[in-house]
C-alpha cells in the first residue's frame, strides 16, 4: 500500500525522505519518488521498482533543499511505471502532490481540467489534485488545497508543496491514515508512524476532514471550512518494529483489524444509485449473455472464497457454477469453452497453479475474469477482466482481510452482472447494497469481542483436533475457519458439511474434539441444530457462532459467540471474523510463529 513522508525544517530533505520511505517498505510498493524544493526550483525524481532504483537516480541528480515530499506507490489507477509514480506535478510544475487513497470522481475532474487546457502525463487519479491546486491557486496554497478538497470525492492522505511558498507543507486527510511529526525547528508528515520515528516520538494523529499547514516552526490544523482544531500530542511509546505493525503484536492481528477499513475501500466508488460499476471495465450484454456456465478456480483461502462465490452467483444469477482447486483444474480436461466464464481468485495474483489454470481456460476459449489484490501481477495482466479487492498489502502468511474483501468483490460482481442481465431487481440489489454498506460498523462490533476470543483460544490451546461444522454458506466459512486454525496453530482441524458427519466422520467425535458449529444461515438453522445435538450426544464440547437475538442455540451448546444480525445473504463476511481471531489467539497461546507459520510461504509460485 502507498506510503507518504514529508519534511520541512533546516536539514537536507532528501535523505530524511528516503530513510522514511525505507521504513515504509514493509507495506509493499512498486515505485517510489521524491519532490524537493530549493530556491524556487522543484526537483522531482521518481523510479519504478525498488527504492534502490530511486536512490541510484538520486545519486546522479543530487536534489538539495529543506522541504520535500516522498512516496512509495502500490499501483491502483495505472500500472507501475515512472510516469505513474508520485509525486505528481501540475502543468507549470509549480505544485507537487503525494497521495494515498482513491479519488473516485477523477475521471470527471480530469475531463473538466482538460477542457481548461490542462495536460496530463500519467494514468493516475492523483494527478488531478496537482492540476486542481494549480487551477485554484491565487497566491495562497492553503486556500487552493481546501478548494480542491471541496471538489474531490473519495479517500486521501495528501502532501502538497508549491514552488512559490517554499516555507509551507500542506497535508490533509480523509479515510486514509495521516500523522504529523512534531520536531524542533522541523516538522514531518507521514502516512505511518515508522516513517518518522527516528526523528520524533511526538505526533498529532490527524482525523478525517482536517487540513494541516506546516512550517519549520509551526503546525496549524483546521477543518476544510477553516475552524481551528486543537489536538493533544500523541507520544509514541512503541519501538520501530511494533510501529510497523501499527502497535499490534503481529501483522495478522493488524490485518484482521484492518477489515472495516478494507471493506470501505473495496466498496468505494463502485456503487451509485444502487447500481454497481467497476472502474476498469464495462462488459457488453452480449458477452454476459453468452456465458452459460461459470467456473471459479483458486487455491487455499481464495478457493474457500470461491465456495462462497458459488452460492452468491448461483443465487443471484441462476447460472450453474463449479468451483475448482487450481492444481486440479487443468489436469482433468475441464469442460470449458467460449460459453464459459472462468473466474480466477488470487490475492497475490502470482500463484502458479491459478495462473496455469487461467492460461488453460484462455486456451480453451473461455473469458477469464480475475479477482485479485495486486495491480500489475501476472494474473491481473493476463486476465480479460479484473476486479481488484483493494485490501491493501497482506503481509501475514495467513490470509484474512484478503478473504473477506474477495467476498465483497464477489457480491459486487454478482450484482453487477445480475443488474446488467436484468435478473436482479432494484429492491433486491438495494437490500444487498445496504447490507454491504453496514459491514464496516458490524465488523467493528465483532472485533470488539477480543476478550471472548482470547478466553476461547485458551481452551483450544491444549487440543489436538477440532471440527468446524455448518451448512451452505456456513460450511464454506467453516472450511476457511479450519484452514486458519491449522495453518497458524498447528492444531489439526476438519471442516464438515454438518449433515454429512453422520456418514462416517461422527466416529471421530469424542469429548476431546471441540466442535465449532456455525449457525448463522437461517435457511438451514433447524437442520444444523439437529447436527449439533448429534455431536453433543457424543460428548463433544460445542461452541456455536450465531446471530444476536438467537435465544435457541444456547440451550444446546456449551458456549455461543454472537455476531450482528445483518442481511443473512452477506453474513459470511462477518461469520469468519471470530474464527480468524480464535485461530490467532490459539496460535499465540501455543507460542507459534503467527506471521510466518512453518513450511508455508505467502506467495506460492511453484506448481
Ligand atoms: O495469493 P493467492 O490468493 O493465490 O494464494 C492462494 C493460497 O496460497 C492462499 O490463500 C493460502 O491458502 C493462504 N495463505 C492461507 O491463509
Amino acid at each position: 500500500m502507498c506510503g507518504i513522508v514529508g519534511y520541512i525544517g533546516n536539514k537536507e530533505a532528501t535523505p530524511i525522505l528516503v530513510e522514511g520511505l525505507r521504513k515504509l517498505e514493509y507495506r509493499g510498493y512498486d515505485s517510489a519518488g521524491v519532490a524537493v524544493l530549493k530556491e524556487g526550483k522543484l526537483q522531482v525524481i521518481k523510479a519504478e521498482g525498488k527504492l534502490s532504483f530511486l536512490e541510484s537516480k538520486l545519486l546522479g541528480k543530487n536534489p538539495t533543499g529543506n522541504i520535500g515530499i516522498g512516496h512509495t506507490r502500490w499501483a491502483t489507477h495505472g500500472r507501475p511505471s515512472d510516469e505513474n509514480s508520485h509525486p505528481h506535478t501540475s502543468c507549470s510544475e509549480d505544485f507537487a502532490v503525494v497521495h494515498n487513497g482513491i479519488i473516485e470522481n477523477y475521471m470527471e475532474l480530469k475531463e473538466w481540467l482538460e477542457e481548461q487546457g490542462h495536460i496530463f502525463s500519467s494514468e493516475t487519479d492523483t494527478e488531478v489534485v496537482a492540476h486542481m491546486v494549480e487551477h485554484y491557486y491565487k497566491g495562497n496554497l492553503e486556500e487552493a488545497v481546501k478548494m480542491t478538497l471541496d471538489k474531490i470525492h473519495g479517500s486521501y492522505a495528501l502532501g502538497v508543496i508549491c514552488k512559490n511558498e517554499p516555507d509551507k507543507l500542506i497535508a490533509a486527510r480523509k479515510d486514509s491514515p495521516l500523522v504529523i511529526g512534531i520536531g524542533e525547528g522541523e516538522n514531518f508528515i507521514a502516512s505511518d508512524i515508522p516513517a518518522i520515528l527516528s526523528h520524533t516520538r511526538k505526533c498529532y494523529l490527524i482525523n478525517d476532514g482536517e487540513v494541516c499547514v506546516l512550517t519549520p516552526e509551526t503546525i496549524k490544523i483546521t477543518t476544510i471550512s477553516g475552524e481551528i482544531v486543537n489536538k493533544e500530542v500523541f507520544n509514541v511509546s512503541w519501538d520501530a518494529e511494533a510501529a510497523e505493525k501499527g502497535g499490534y503484536e503481529h501483522f495478522m492481528l493488524k490485518e484482521i483489524h484492518e477489515q472495516p477499513v478494507a471493506f470501505r475501500k473495496a466498496l468505494s466508488g463502485r456503487i451509485a444509485e444502487n447500481r454497481v460499476k467497476f472502474e476498469d471495465f464495462h462488459l457488453p450484454l452480449e458477452t454476459i449473455n453468452k456465458w452459460k456456465k461459470v467456473y471459479i478456480v483458486a487455491c487455499g483461502t481464495a478457493y474457500h472464497a470461491g465456495l462462497v462465490g458459488k452460492g452468491i452467483f448461483e443465487n443471484l444469477l441462476r447460472i450453474p457454477v463449479e468451483v475448482d482447486i487450481a492444481s486440479e483444474f487443468r489436469y482433468r480436461r475441464p469442460l470449458v469453452d467460449e460459453e464459459t466464464l472462468v473466474i480466477v481468485i488470487s490475492q497475490s495474483g502470482e500463484t502458479a497453479d491459478t495462473l496455469a489454470a487461467l492460461r488453460e481456460a484462455k486456451n480453451k476459449g473461455a473469458s477469464v475474469l480475475a479477482i485479485t489484490n495486486v495491480v500489475g501481477s501476472s494474473i491481473a495482466r493476463e486476465a480479460d477482466f479484473v476486479v481488484f479487492i483493494w485490501a491493501g498489502p497482506e503481509i501475514a502468511v495467513a490470509s484474512t482481510k484478503a478473504y473477506t474483501t474477495m467476498l465483497v468483490a464477489e457480491y459486487l460482481l454478482a450484482l453487477y452482472l445480475g443488474q446488467l442481465k436484468g435478473v436482479v431487481s432494484e429492491a433486491e440489489a438495494k437490500v444487498i447494497i445496504d447490507a454491504l454498506h453496514s459491514l464496516p460498523e458490524a465488523a467493528i462490533r465483532v472485533l470488539n469481542e477480543v476478550d471472548r476470543y482470547k478466553e476461547i483460544a485458551e481452551e483450544f490451546k491444549e487440543k489436538h483436533d477440532a471440527f468446524f461444522i455448518g451448512r451452505g454458506f456456513d460450511w464454506a466459512v467453516a472450511l476457511e475457519g479450519s484452514l486458519k486454525l491449522k495453518e497458524i496453530s498447528y492444531i489439526h482441524a476438519e471442516a464438515y458439511a454438518a449433515g454429512e458427519l453422520k456418514h462416517g466422520t461422527l466416529a471421530l467425535i469424542t469429548k476431546e474434539t471441540p466442535v465449532i458449529a456455525l449457525c448463522v444461515q437461517k435457511n438451514t438453522y433447524d437442520k444444523t441444530l439437529s447436527n449439533i445435538k448429534e455431536v453433543k450426544a457424543r460428548d463433544a464440547e460445542v461452541l456455536a457462532i450465531a446471530i444476536e437475538g438467537d435465544t435457541e442455540v444456547g440451550k444446546y451448546v456449551d458456549d455461543v459467540l454472537y455476531i450482528p444480525d445483518i442481511y443473512n445473504f452477506v453474513a459470511p463476511i462477518l461469520t469468519v471474523i471470530p474464527l480468524q481471531l480464535i485461530s490467532y489467539y490459539a496460535a499465540k497461546a501455543r507460542g507459534c510463529n503467527v506471521d510466518q507459520p512453518r513450511n508455508l510461504a505467502k506467495s506460492v509460485t511453484v506448481e
